[in-house]
């Protein structure tokens, strides 16, 4: 007998608890959690301390506090040019996984089909799948990660309730362009479905490429859920304030799931976020070259190493084809990367429905000091002749 419910049963533990474990038993170079080694900046603490000294100590509004709902609002507007409310459009929430629940639980009935992108961000399926939708997935394949018309054409029905979009991706890197945005548009239009927008990672973006919201695009500000969060836009992925942006209907409908998964987030934090969110254009354009300078030193190191980087246009990972160093799968791939090599990475398997469509690739993370880059550039030289090593003695 189990007491676990069924619902749940079938979710097993993340390869992130696995990856974790394995670099700290070997003292590897951690490049596979998708945070910062590095402090977040003194502007935002500063304003967190102030808030708890003035005592921003009890609950905030539901929806967040007041001055955090304007700077977001004040935010799409500088950025974007988005008109948004901040009473009736905005709902601050516990860090993006959070927003990413409330809205699916809120607007998808059991049947419904649900698109997603994949490889995916790791909480969508089970968000869909605790809500009863059916996920209905598209492949990106590497190395341009591509959007064929006619095969993301052929997967709106009219059971299709959502489409679930994260630009940029995680973990390919891959920065939608406006067309394939209006493709994506055209098609909620044509079959009446929301486009859910996962744009975390939407201050960090390489080569001059541009963040496109989908929320301006011709029609979709009344069926497109922006989903934000600071962790990565500010360093501090411990802090956990996301926000949802979307029009008062599809608002109420996360803000009831909201109300009872967590009621508010927390509060001085939030004031926090609010005067962050309120820094000079100069704080987002060196927070992007920095990593883009990161980008350039960790791909490098990768194709010393014997690896093909496949160079992103955003976030702060970078996938790498390892299928010619002749490891079975990415999950043999990274534990002995981690084990032998000391540096670990991510295998992207369990980021696809079908795990082979993973199987040669591996993702790293470039949101970590110069000298632990340093550190795992070193270490990587071993892979080439620790690899070959691997082949004789399997051979034999
Ligand atoms: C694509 C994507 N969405 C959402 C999140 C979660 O954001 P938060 O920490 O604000 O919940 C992450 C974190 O890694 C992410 O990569």
């Amino acid at each position: 007998m189990t007491y676990m419910a069924q619902r749940v049963s079938n979710f097993g533990t993340t390869i992130f608890f696995e990856m974790t474990d394995l670099a700290n038993r070997h003292q590897a170079v951690n490049l596979g959690q998708g945070f910062p080694n590095f402090p977040g900046p003194d502007f935002l603490k500063q304003a967190a301390i102030e808030a708890i000294q003035d005592d921003v100590n009890q609950y905030a509004p539901g929806s967040g506090r007041p001055r955090l709902r304007e700077a977001i609002a004040h935010k799409m507007a500088r950025f974007y040019g988005l008109p948004v409310d901040p009473d009736s459009e905005v709902t601050v929430t516990h860090g993006a996984t959070e927003a990413i629940f409330a809205t699916i639980l809120g607007l998808v009935n059991p049947g419904d089909e649900v698109i997603i992108f994949e490889p995916y961000y790791d909480s969508y399926v089970p968000a869909v799948q605790i809500a009863g939708g059916v996920p209905r997935f598209y492949t990106l394949r590497p190395p341009n990660w591509a959007i064929d018309r006619k095969e993301l054409t052929a997967l709106f029905s009219d059971k299709t309730k959502l489409i679930l979009i994260n630009t940029p991706h995680n973990p390919t890197g891959k920065v939608y362009s406006e067309d394939e945005l209006s493709l994506i548009a055209d098609l909620c239009q044509t079959h009446n479905v929301i486009a859910v927008t996962d744009e975390v990672y939407e201050h960090i973006i390489f080569d001059g490429a541009k963040h496109v919201c989908m929320a301006t695009l011709p029609g979709m500000s009344t069926r497109t859920v922006t989903i934000s969060s600071a962790g990565k836009t500010f360093s501090m992925t411990g802090w956990k304030v996301g926000w949802t942006i979307a029009s008062p209907e599809l608002t109420q409908a996360l803000f009831r799931v909201h109300q009872f998964m967590v009621y508010c987030g927390a509060a001085p934090l939030q004031e926090g976020v609010a005067t962050a969110l309120q820094a000079p254009h100069t704080y987002y354009t060196d927070l992007a070259a920095m990593y883009e300078s990161n980008r350039d030193f960790l791909a490098n190191a990768l194709l010393k190493a014997g690896l093909t980087p496949i160079m992103p246009k955003g976030t702060y990972f970078i996938m790498a084809d390892i299928g010619q160093l002749g490891f079975p799968d990415d999950v043999t791939f990274c534990r002995h990367l981690t084990a032998e090599v000391g540096v670990a990475a991510i295998p992207p398997s369990a980021f696809y429905h079908n795990p082979a469509d993973g199987a040669t690739l591996a993702r790293f993370a470039f949101c970590k000091t110069r000298e632990t880059l340093e550190e795992a550039a070193r270490r990587l030289v071993k892979l080439k002749h620790s690899a070959a090593s691997r082949k004789l003695t399997m051979s034999n």
